[in-house]
């Protein structure tokens, strides 16, 4: 069966070699250099099979299906749509729907995702509800690209998992926030940080520094063309205060043990020895910082589902009344 994929302007080829070329002149790699392609969907997948929390246990996956339940409940078996940023596989979209019986209450599914080969699993997982799926760069806050099932009852559920900690607060928290509706709901995920003390950053930072980890960041240099043995990649934390009271950032740079000087479509990318590239990032939260963070950002938290180690947790938002 053949699927079809929707591709926005703000992910077409000419627009993201710019976007990157400009990130990476300022040693910046953006957030979807690490997803986009073939290689490294597969290998962010098998990292994410591996570490991330949906599949690392029970209580992580408990705290998807309360979060689920709430969901459907606040739909009121009235006919919604479901639009699923950053969607990934779409595994997370498929247990939303498999959860209950009630799944063809939806009105219109539509996924948005920047890599064309992780939204071709989502299609496929979700085949059976005919998604419109679209190849887009959040990142680059693109206005309303979903049609809505029915203009006079556009009600809709938007499920944003895993994008905090990719996007960030700042880019992606104003964007969500134009995004909603009076009648919208919104589930967001964070990686939380549950204390503050070192050994437990420590302990947090394993995920990230590990070698399906390392793995997956540092193919996207060797797609670039850098020897893998011309750079170490190395992991740390940094603290967000003050804006995200005893949130911290986690950041993989990659120190250049060479000179290198590549060819990037038609422009000169040049990199000396011992420039340090800002590989990847990832933010942890505390509730209280995340929850003022959202009432910042004008969304209200209805519900909030967390794993018994508080480091994962699910927000049921709405939009605060004026
Ligand atoms: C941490 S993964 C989460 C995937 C999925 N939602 C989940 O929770 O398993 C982040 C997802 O965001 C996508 N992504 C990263 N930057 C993006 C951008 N600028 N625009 C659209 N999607 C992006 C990645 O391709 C990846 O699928």
């Amino acid at each position: 069966m053949s699927i079809q994929l929707q591709i926005h302007p703000s992910a077409f080829p000419q627009s993201q070699r710019e976007h990157w070329f400009e990130s990476l002149k300022r040693q910046v790699v953006p957030a979807q250099c690490l997803y986009e392609s073939i290689g490294q969907a597969s290998r962010w997948l098998a990292y994410a099979k591996a570490w991330s929390p949906i599949h690392r246990g029970k209580d992580y996956q408990g705290v998807y299906d309360r979060a689920y339940a709430a969901a459907w409940g606040c739909m009121d078996r009235r006919a919604f749509d479901y639009l699923a940023l950053g969607c990934g596989d779409g595994y997370k979209d498929a247990s939303f729907f498999n959860h209950q019986a009630a799944r063809a209450l939806n009105g219109y599914l539509g996924l948005a995702e920047i890599s064309p080969s992780l939204l071709i699993e989502a299609s496929q997982k979700l085949a059976s509800f005919q998604p419109e799926a679209w190849v887009v760069d959040l990142a680059s806050a693109p206005e309303a690209f979903f049609r809505p099932s029915n203009p006079d009852n556009p009600r809709r559920l938007i499920s944003c998992m895993g994008m905090l900690p990719t996007l960030g607060y700042q880019v992606l928290l104003p964007y969500l926030s134009r995004q909603m509706g009076p009648e919208d709901w919104l589930l967001v995920s964070a990686n939380l940080t549950p204390s503050k003390d070192p050994e437990s950053c420590q302990a947090i930072l394993t995920q990230y520094d590990n070698d399906l980890a390392m793995e997956w960041y540092r193919g996207f240099l060797l797609e670039l063309g850098l020897p893998r043995d011309s750079f170490a990649c190395q992991a740390s934390t940094h603290a967000m205060e003050p804006v995200t009271d005893g949130g911290f950032r986690i950041q993989i740079k990659a120190r250049l043990k060479q000179d290198h000087c590549l060819s990037f479509y038609g422009h000169r990318l040049e990199w000396l020895a011992h420039t340090t590239l800002d590989l990847f990032r990832s933010e942890r939260h505390t509730t209280q910082g995340l929850r003022q963070l959202f009432h910042q950002h004008g969304l209200a938290c209805h519900e909030s589902f967390q794993s018994e180690d508080g480091e994962e947790a699910v927000y049921l938002l709405k939009r605060a009344s004026a």
